[in-house]
């Protein structure tokens, strides 16, 4: 009896390890990766921007994925804001649960899945909007994308917006967020908050809560760096009202159009359209293949958006980078390194969005050390350039 019980003692634990129930979870929290110091950004080199965290690794856009990227270098960690049928921002990138999380075994939420018309289109699934924080929350996500590990299917929750701030905040370093206002307009269709308040005024509510303010390199930004992320242009220019934080206008492929003014890539790319939109925000994130289209998986000439953009002193942070050879173009023989390469040297973009936040680092590391000649990865990068100079002579 009493062996029964302790067993069934140290499976409770042990659930409640896997399962984060007694709000600690079994990952170590980024205080304890072992930083020495409480580093600032870093500004000399582009944007390590995690695309929903360490999502090559671990389910998109989870506690452990975040927690990964932060120890693996990320100087910003990523995330898409959507909000539950009771209000609360979370982060999840499709506004259905159908692909990224174990919705169909649960036989409780059968009758949920439903139609819905989402940026002009009718889709079925089970809709976050549809379901509240805690039906959420007995959810556990999955991976995306069959190629990569699995082992962590069933394990993680969803998590909150604001449990995604704690993460960054409890880094011994300093860590930026880079949060999305996604699918604004079908968020304020279905969900109703008090005060005729809207999806952007508890959004930007959120960030102020925790400290997020300040011009782009202003003492408050330094100290909590933000960059605020939409494809809806209305959304940026509405929220530029109420908050001095740096904002992304984001660019998708060119056959879409945007969700709230139905405009086209060519309109939104136009030298009046950067003129205007210049002034509600810091930087673009295109969609790398439009600014560098590609032709049979081979790159052909870059387009001149990026120097466009610089041209009015917009940053460019293009997305997403990922190491799996079905993602690497030909021109870089299956080797992310060279793709970092050529979109930081040959076209000098500001910012990267990459799935591996651990692969860009090493490069840039490789490339640009942080610590100066003398860290590790400096002195391997001398002693090549030394055997590379060597050869030419
Ligand atoms: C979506 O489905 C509804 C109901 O069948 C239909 O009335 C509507 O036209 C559809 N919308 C689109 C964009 O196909
Ligand atoms: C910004 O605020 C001003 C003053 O309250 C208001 O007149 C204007 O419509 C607002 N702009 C947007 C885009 O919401
Ligand atoms: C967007 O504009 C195109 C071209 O004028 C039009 O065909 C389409 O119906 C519009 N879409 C919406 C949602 O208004």
């Amino acid at each position: 009896m009493r062996n029964m019980a302790s067993l069934w003692f140290v499976s409770v634990l042990l659930n409640s390890f896997f399962w984060g129930s007694f709000g600690r979870p079994f990952y170590p929290l980024p205080s304890q990766l072992g930083y020495k110091d409480h580093a600032p950004l870093q500004l000399f080199r582009p944007f390590n921007i995690a695309h929903r965290g360490s999502n090559g690794e671990f389910p998109e856009e989870t506690a452990p994925a975040y927690m990964r990227a932060i120890k693996e270098g990320a100087d910003f960690i990523e995330t898409d804001i959507l909000a539950t049928k009771d209000g609360v921002l979370m982060c999840h990138h499709d506004v259905v649960l159908d692909y990224t999380t174990d919705i169909a075994n649960h036989k409780e939420f059968a009758g949920r899945r439903t139609t819905y018309e989402v940026q002009g289109q009718n889709m079925t699934g089970w809709f976050i909007v549809d379901f509240t924080l805690e039906e959420l929350k007995t959810l556990r996500a999955k991976q995306r994308y069959s190629f990569r590990d699995q082992q962590y299917n069933g394990k993680f929750q969803i998590i909150t917006f604001e449990e995604f701030i704690s993460i960054a905040l409890a880094a011994n370093r300093v860590v930026g967020i880079y949060p999305e206002i996604k699918n604004p307009i079908f968020v304020n269709r279905h969900v109703k908050w008090s005060n005729g308040k809207k999806f952007e005024d508890k959004f930007v509510e959120t960030l102020v809560k925790y400290g997020y303010k300040g011009a782009y390199k202003s003492k408050d930004w330094l100290k909590k760096p933000v960059f605020i992320q939409s494809f809806a242009p209305t959304s940026l220019v509405y929220i530029s009202n109420v908050t001095d934080s740096p904002k992304i206008f984001l660019i998708d492929d060119v056959t879409v159009r945007t969700d709230d003014t139905n405009q086209t890539y060519e309109d939104i790319t136009s030298d009046h359209y950067l003129d205007y939109i210049k002034e509600y925000v810091i930087g673009i994130g295109p969609w790398k293949d439009t600014v560098v289209p590609p032709v049979n998986n081979y790159l052909t000439t870059a387009t001149d958006l990026v120097a466009r953009a610089h041209a009015r002193n917009l940053q460019v942070h293009p997305y997403t980078y990922r190491n799996e050879n079905q993602f690497l173009h030909f021109n870089f023989h299956q080797d992310p390194y060279d793709e970092y390469d050529y979109w930081i040297n040959a076209i000098g973009v500001d910012g990267l969005f990459t799935d591996f936040t651990g692969s860009l680092h090493q490069y840039q590391e490789w490339a640009t050390p942080a610590y100066g000649k003398n860290s590790a990865s400096g002195i391997l990068h001398k002693i090549a350039s030394l055997i590379s100079s060597s050869k030419q002579g």
